[in-house]
């Protein structure tokens, strides 16, 4: 194992009912005047949004409306969102949502401490020194965003779909309740299993170092996901398996097993990004397609790790027949694997293509994925 330092600052309040608790954590942590940030009026109708103002009323903190942020959020939304946070001088971001909702959060509360403006802090134009405080409510497991520090935008003028990350964008208190996740969309369940797959397998298969402990940590949560996934396709109402999907999902992604690995890249993601950032597929969707193509292109570089992949989770003997079960997984759930699914067609190839090298740039493994590799992997998710 290699050396490591973990830190993660992230407090993880689980369970029924944490919503109920914003207004004392936020007032605890001295908070007087928040920025609320949520997406569309969906959690005004479902009560959600009445729940949270009582409890910020209850324990006098003002709040700021910032809604309409969009899935596979978007630059000038954050701008504008930081505008607010300036005029009325918030001294904290409160996401209500998903995934799109808390990395736009963590944006605008790094974005309105930074005197450029704020795509410089993606670019590394600029540092990000400082940010406001976040807080979270999770609507929708999949990310992990709820205990790390990434936050994902997308530039809609350049295209480009690129992150942000920083000791400061740790969100303070995450408030994950399973039950709030009981209403969503089926179609969001399964691209939400890819992505969490996602995240457990960049570095189960891409690092150079990756201990046997990790490796079972990575292979309980794909079990997870696929057990739970299950049920609660038969049934969306089943507490105890939204409580274990969404667990696994924040393990996948709070730095807990790459702390000791090393060598690993995020290809997967690299490649997804530019899907989303062209094509506006949700990001789980667009892994999906990827996840089994990259598989069929990488899996000789890594050939033992992809037998015990085969073995481990899908209880196969070879490689090629452990790729084969996870792809009849995804179209057995029905999230898609092939690029004509998500409505990418031929001759969008070589712009989708072209914006992946960029993407290659910034994820640091250009020297890997070349035109031609990606071209080769991008012919596995044709047909
Ligand atoms: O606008 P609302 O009403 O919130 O609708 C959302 C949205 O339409 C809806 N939804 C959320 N909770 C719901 C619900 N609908 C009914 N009931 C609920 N309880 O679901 C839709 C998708 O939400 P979104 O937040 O976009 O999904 P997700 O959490 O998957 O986030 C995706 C974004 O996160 C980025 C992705 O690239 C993408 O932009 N990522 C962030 C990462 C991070 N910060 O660490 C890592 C990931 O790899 C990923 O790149
Ligand atoms: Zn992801």
């Amino acid at each position: 194992m290699e050396n490591f330092t973990f830190f993660n600052p992230t407090k993880i309040e689980f369970g029924t009912g944490k919503e109920q608790l914003i207004g004392q954590i936020l007032a605890g942590h001295g908070i007087k005047n928040v920025l609320l940030c949520y997406g569309s009026d969906r959690i005004k109708r479902d009560g959600l949004f009445a729940t949270v103002s009582n409890s910020l009323n209850e324990r006098g903190v003002r709040y700021v409306e910032c809604g309409g942020i969009v899935s596979n959020p978007v630059l000038s939304k954050v701008r504008e969102a930081i505008a607010l946070a300036r005029t009325h001088q918030v001294d904290a971001v409160l996401s209500v949502g998903g995934g799109s909702v808390l990395d736009s959060s963590k944006a605008i509360a790094a974005g309105a401490l930074y005197a450029g403006d704020v795509w410089d802090l993606f670019i590394g134009k600029g540092r990000i020194e400082a940010a406001l405080p976040v807080f979270d409510i999770l609507t929708l497991a999949a990310t992990g965003s709820e205990m790390n520090n990434g936050a994902v935008v997308t530039n809609e003028q350049t295209k480009e779909k690129f992150a942000i990350s920083s000791v400061h964008t740790f969100p303070k208190v995450s408030i994950v309740n399973p039950a709030l996740m009981q209403t969503v969309p089926r179609d969001y369940l399964v691209y939400s299993a890819a992505d969490i797959i996602a995240h457990a397998i960049e570095g189960y298969f891409t690092a150079t170092e990756q201990p046997r402990f990790h490796s079972r940590m990575v292979e309980a949560i794909i079990n997870t996901v696929i057990e739970t996934t299950e049920t609660l396709l038969e049934n969306p109402q089943d507490y105890h398996a939204r409580a274990e999907f969404a667990w696994a999902s924040t393990q996948a992604l709070n730095g807990l097993i790459y702390a000791g690995t090393a060598g690993f890249s995020y290809p997967n993601h690299m490649i997804e990004h530019s899907l989303s950032a062209l094509f506006n597929v949700p990001h789980g969707a667009g892994l999906s397609v990827v996840i089994p193509a990259w598989m069929k292109w990488y899996h000789n570089r890594n050939p033992q790790q992809f037998q015990r992949f085969a073995q481990h989770v899908f209880g196969v003997d070879t490689a090629e027949q452990g790729i084969a079960a996870l792809e009849a997984w995804f179209d057995k759930i029905g999230t898609p694997t092939r690029l004509s699914q998500l409505g990418i067609r031929e001759a969008d190839l070589p712009k989708t293509i072209e914006n992946i090298l960029g993407n290659a740039q910034w994820f640091g493994i250009a020297e890997i994925y070349t035109r031609d590799v990606v071209t080769a992997i991008l012919n596995h998710a044709r047909q």
